[in-house]
């Protein structure tokens, strides 16, 4: 393989490619913020480079000028000279007024930074308010886990939600400054640290174990934003994808009204039941949900909708509609996601077909 070839193959098959895959928004850059805490970060980052850019060049400007300026001995100061041979030049000292002034410069510097950045801090550290009816605000539990995240829609618009899904995590926009709609995010982990970090909304902020922490972001344009966990938390940290997809208001009504109700009717006969059937007495049902059933785990992600997600095991590889990389997720997830908390389970061709097309019916 040419080494282009190499290269593109790397970058073709790396996550985060994947995680944005059919869609033209994959961008991950901090510097085209869409949110105003992602906004605010921004505004203080260019502040600091500039500060710390000017005083650099200053700093460096008068060094490599005297470098130039003084490279050869004074004449008469060389070794070997007999008079003044290795003399200093004048020294200086007590200058109140140049005292003064490189206190004062750097005191001032300081200052500046540190206010700036209290309010930055003021404006992205938002506690998340009590959810009081018509107030717009969508409250979700974000559950880091290895290496997945689990998502628990508490409020909108102050009625409460009560629903669980997975790895995508999807928002309204807020693109009517009269009528914003923040989106409060209150952070936990299920066992190590994690870090929720989506570039283009918000800062990262860390999921710590007996510790809650709290975020919030507020869109202004829809589309696909895509992010990464941030914090090394074992083998597949790197694999721990986030996808946050931002709907119209209408678009995230009838998302809500979807994703909050139950598995499609539960078959007591069809062509339908006989796979479920099989499902339901499989171990799959120890870890994973799917709501209207017996299938109460809660280990794994919730399997209520699954085939309305676009990705699969934490945006590492595309659901396709056909399924056959559900099929080869569940053939063997280790050879897809080594050291994923989900074993290959053995099952027989007639169960794992069955298995497969129930699941598929996950819509
Ligand atoms: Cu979770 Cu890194």
């Amino acid at each position: 393989m040419s080494r282009f070839a190499t290269i593109r193959s790397v970058v073709m098959g790396s996550p985060l490619f994947l995680a944005a895959a059919g869609s033209q928004t994959q961008n991950l850059s901090m510097f085209d913020p869409a949110s105003p805490p992602a906004e605010s970060i921004k505004n203080l980052t260019i502040l600091v480079f500039a500060i710390s850019g000017f005083i650099f060049v200053v700093v460096e400007g008068v060094l490599i000028y005297c470098v130039v300026r003084f490279r050869h001995p004074r004449p008469g100061a060389g070794a070997g000279s007999q008079s003044n041979a290795g003399a200093e030049p004048p020294q200086v000292y007590g200058s109140k007024s140049i005292e003064i002034a490189w206190t004062a410069a750097p005191a001032l510097i300081v200052a500046v930074l540190t206010l700036v950045t209290a309010r930055t801090l003021w404006e992205v550290n938002v506690d998340p308010p009590e959810p009081k009816k018509d107030d717009n605000a969508l409250h979700i539990t974000v559950i880091g886990r290895q290496w997945w995240w689990e998502y628990r829609y508490d409020h909108y618009n102050g009625e409460p939600l009560g629903f669980t899904t997975a790895n995508e995590l999807h928002v309204p926009v807020s693109d009517d400054p009269k009528n914003p709609r923040r989106v409060y995010l209150t952070l936990k982990t299920a066992d190590v640290c994690h870090s929720f970090w989506v570039p283009r909304l918000a800062g990262k902020t860390d999921l710590i174990a007996g510790k809650t922490n709290h975020m919030w972001f507020q869109p202004d344009r829809t589309g696909l934003y895509v992010g990464q966990c941030a914090e090394f938390c074992g083998t597949q940290h790197a694999n721990m994808l986030l996808r946050v997809v931002v709907d119209t208001p209408q678009d995230f009504d009838e998302w809500l009204k979807y994703e909050g109700s139950n598995a499609a009717a539960v078959p007591t006969d069809g062509e339908l039941y006989q796979p479920q059937k099989t499902f339901l007495s499989q171990s799959c049902v120890n870890c994973h949900a799917i709501r209207g059933t017996t299938a109460k785990g809660t280990y794994g992600p919730d399997l209520t909708h699954l085939m309305s997600r676009k990705t699969l095991a934490s945006g590492m590889i595309e659901n396709d509609a056909e399924g056959k990389n559900l099929t080869d997720w569940v053939n063997n997830p280790q050879k897809i996601k080594p050291g994923c908390l989900m074993p290959p389970f053995g099952l027989t061709g007639r169960e794992r077909d069955d298995v497969l097309r129930y699941l598929k019916s996950l819509k």
